[in-house]
């Protein structure tokens, strides 16, 4: 690590820079690498599997002496030929991120920014959540011994909460919104001296979640896909799946990039709804100091992605817009629909959030933006089990029959 830029007006920082936010126009940090170092040492990964993220050193801004206390990252990419015949493609994959400790991809996040937070002394770290980064953080700063505060909607779904609860975080659910208990957090967080790793705020954030694309790209010998298909709600894990590209490419390891494609519900749709106003413009040159992300009202089935004021907005933009990707919006029922389709078709269980990405490719080939041929991977970035109550909405509730084998003859009828 070499310093910070900031997202949208490029000023720098150096690497001592405490500071979360850009001083002079308040945007979010990017992190800065040094990348000779990587393009040596990245390449001696390939035809392994890695340990955990912090196999990728090189490119972490963050050093650990010892073996983290959990396994983070290193999930598996699936090949699901099945779904993808179902979907109309022929090289579809899915990245398993509910196989990380606390069952989402916010794990990545967590472990950088709490490695962070125990590099500066912190002994406390806050977090704003609309669940899953709130149980990652809790599972992790109990793995540390470190304090956690987490500040959650009210609304949260109650595996999230009890899993926050079990973990032994200080649970506050706020009365109001996901963005009613980012602010919240926020200003505790300066008023209690807590370290604040609520996502995209914290620049530590992006450069765990991008660990993601490292492992797909040694998964798949050394290349990327055509696509890479994410849930966006902050934007933070689609900022960190583009950074993870234009990390291997200016270490000179890879020539071609992805396009990165947002899933979005039509109910909380502000990243897509900026990439499109954005594309009416076709200037050649953007000031993306003077970039507005749209605020929605925010009111979707998939909690996960459920953000009126999208914290890594501009980052998130520019994922899509510079990787040539698409923004794309689905109604909540295809959401759901996801849900079975990808579980009966490969045995991946996904959260709401998590199915939207295959939602997505879906009406993609329905609109004919790719092609059956082109090779894409879904980000899974939660289990099924963060939200039953919403799986059952689409898969229903078993049928009830007495112990006797005659009920069995009859429901085979
Ligand atoms: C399972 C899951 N998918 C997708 C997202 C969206 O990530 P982001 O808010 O960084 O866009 C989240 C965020 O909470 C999540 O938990
Ligand atoms: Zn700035």
């Amino acid at each position: 690590m070499i310093g910070y830029s900031c997202i949208a007006c490029a000023e720098t920082q150096p690497a001592e820079y405490d500071g979360f936010l850009c001083p002079a126009c308040g945007n979010n940090l990017d992190i800065l690498y040094d990348y000779a170092a990587a393009a040596e040492a990245f390449p001696r990964q390939l035809g392994s599997s890695p340990v955990d993220i912090f196999d990728f050193a090189e490119l972490l801004p963050v050093f650990r002496k010892t073996p983290f206390p959990l396994r983070i990252g290193a999930t598996p990419l699936y090949a699901a030929p099945r779904l993808g015949e179902s979907a109309g493609l022929a090289n579809l994959y899915l990245k398993d991120e509910s196989c990380n400790p606390s069952a989402s991809i916010k794990d990545r996040a967590s472990a950088i920014a709490l490695q962070r937070a125990l590099e500066t002394g912190a002994g406390v770290v806050a977090v704003a959540s609309t669940g899953n980064a709130g149980s990652s953080t809790a599972c992790l700063a109990a793995a540390l011994g470190l304090g956690a505060v987490v500040f959650v909607p009210e609304s949260a779904p109650v595996p999230k909460l009890t899993q926050l609860l079990s973990y032994g975080a200080r649970v506050l659910a706020v009365r109001g919104s996901y963005d009613d208990a980012f602010e919240l957090c926020l200003a505790a967080s300066e008023e209690f001296g807590w370290f604040n790793r609520s996502t995209g705020h914290n620049p530590f954030t992006r450069e765990g979640k991008k660990t993601c694309t490292y492992e797909i790209w040694q998964a798949l010998g050394g290349e990327l896909p055509d696509r890479i298909v994410v849930a966006v709600g902050d934007g933070n894990i689609i900022s960190g799946i583009w950074k993870g590209c234009r990390d291997l490419h200016a270490a000179g390891l890879i020539e071609r990039m992805p396009r990165i494609d947002a899933a979005q519900s039509e109910s909380s749709a502000a990243i897509s709804r900026t990439v499109h106003k954005l594309r009416q413009d076709k200037s050649d040159t953007r000031d993306w100091t003077s970039v507005e992300i749209d605020e929605v009202e925010a009111h979707t089935v998939a909690d996960s992605i459920a953000v009126n004021r999208p914290r890594d907005g501009i980052a998130a933009v520019k994922a899509v817009i510079e990787s040539g990707g698409e923004a794309v919006t689905v109604p909540d029922s295809e959401i759901l629909e996801a849900i079975p389709q990808m579980s009966r078709l490969t045995g991946v269980f996904p959260e709401p959030a998590a199915a939207a990405p295959l939602a997505a490719v879906k009406r993609m080939r329905a609109d004919k933006s790719i092609d059956v041929d082109e090779s894409v991977v879904c980000i899974v970035s939660g289990s099924g089990l963060k939200d039953v109550g919403r799986a059952a909405e689409i898969v229903g509730n078993p049928i009830i029959i007495e112990p006797s084998l005659e009920a069995v003859r009859k429901c085979l009828r």
